[in-house]
């Protein structure tokens, strides 16, 4: 594990994940749902924040990406975009608020951006809602692709295994990847993929390719914040590393507390006016 000095500064923007994949500088993203989160892993160096929908599972506890809703997203938009300063903010579309309906579909990402002060919104799906995503490009709304294991799609894959490893699937998946960058996305999210697939994307497209167990042939890498500290306790895929143990250092924590105040230890004398 290394540590990292960032050397620049300045705000990320589009421009930038464009510069960063042309001079082969990988760019870190990772996930965050509030204030005090993205205040300290933008000041840890983060090039990209994702406000996922992951936040369904992490935030509030559901099983799947599916129930969260728009409003919801948006709550937890609101803190992660005062705490970034740096960090790219990337809001997701949650399920069903992208679909073949355009018009609703670019109501739905208007209203993520203005509401929530975001720089670019995250869809899952591919030619299926090329219509809506070109819509929403052209009303000026930076769009953030996601191809390959698609969560919100966990019940027409019948769960969450390795996506586009049968050669009919990875074309589609390569078709699907050129015509988001043709479009204009910023950059595309391939999830849990064979690493080869995903190098070829990547070489194959301008906009970056963040992977999430999709190897490192891709522009740059995301992770579940609460995933990569450890507090997911239980959950180990094995594209997963972790970075801390939060988990426990937590529960430790919290118990040495609740010992002081049963015991009258805390608060002690220097600890009261
Ligand atoms: O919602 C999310 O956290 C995501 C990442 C896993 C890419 O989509």
């Amino acid at each position: 594990m290394s540590t990292y000095t960032a050397t620049d500064k300045s705000k990320v923007t589009t421009r930038t994940l464009a510069e960063m994949k042309a001079r082969g500088e990988k760019i870190a993203c990772i996930t965050a749902y509030d204030y005090t989160i993205a205040s300290l892993v933008d000041a840890a160096g983060i090039d990209f924040i994702l406000v996922g929908d992951s936040a369904a599972n992490v935030m509030l506890g559901h099983s799947t990406t599916i129930p969260i809703t728009l409003d919801e997203m948006i709550v937890y938009a609101k803190g992660v975009v005062r705490g970034a300063k740096r960090a790219f903010v990337v809001v997701d579309m949650p399920f069903g608020t992208v679909t073949a309906d355009v018009n609703t579909s670019l109501k739905n990402a208007i209203r993520v951006i203005q509401q929530s002060g975001g720089e670019a919104v995250k869809i899952e799906g591919g030619s299926e809602i090329a219509p809506a995503i070109e819509a929403i490009l052209a009303a000026g709304i930076p769009v953030v692709g996601h191809l390959g294991l698609t969560p919100q799609s966990v019940n027409v894959f019948g769960g969450y295994a390795v996506r586009a490893k049968e050669e009919e699937e990875a074309a589609r998946l390569i078709a699907d990847a050129k015509m988001l960058d043709s479009l204009g996305c910023c950059a595309i999210v391939l999830e849990k993929v064979p690493s080869a697939l995903a190098a070829e994307v990547a070489r194959s497209v301008k906009a970056p390719i963040i992977g999430i167990g999709a190897g490192n042939g891709v522009d740059g890498q995301i992770l579940v914040v609460q995933d990569m500290l450890g507090m997911n306790r239980g959950f180990k895929p094995k594209f997963l590393r972790h970075y801390g143990n939060l988990g426990d250092l937590i529960e430790q924590s919290v118990n040495s507390y609740v010992g002081d105040v049963k015991t009258v230890d805390f608060p002690s004398a220097t600890e009261c006016y």
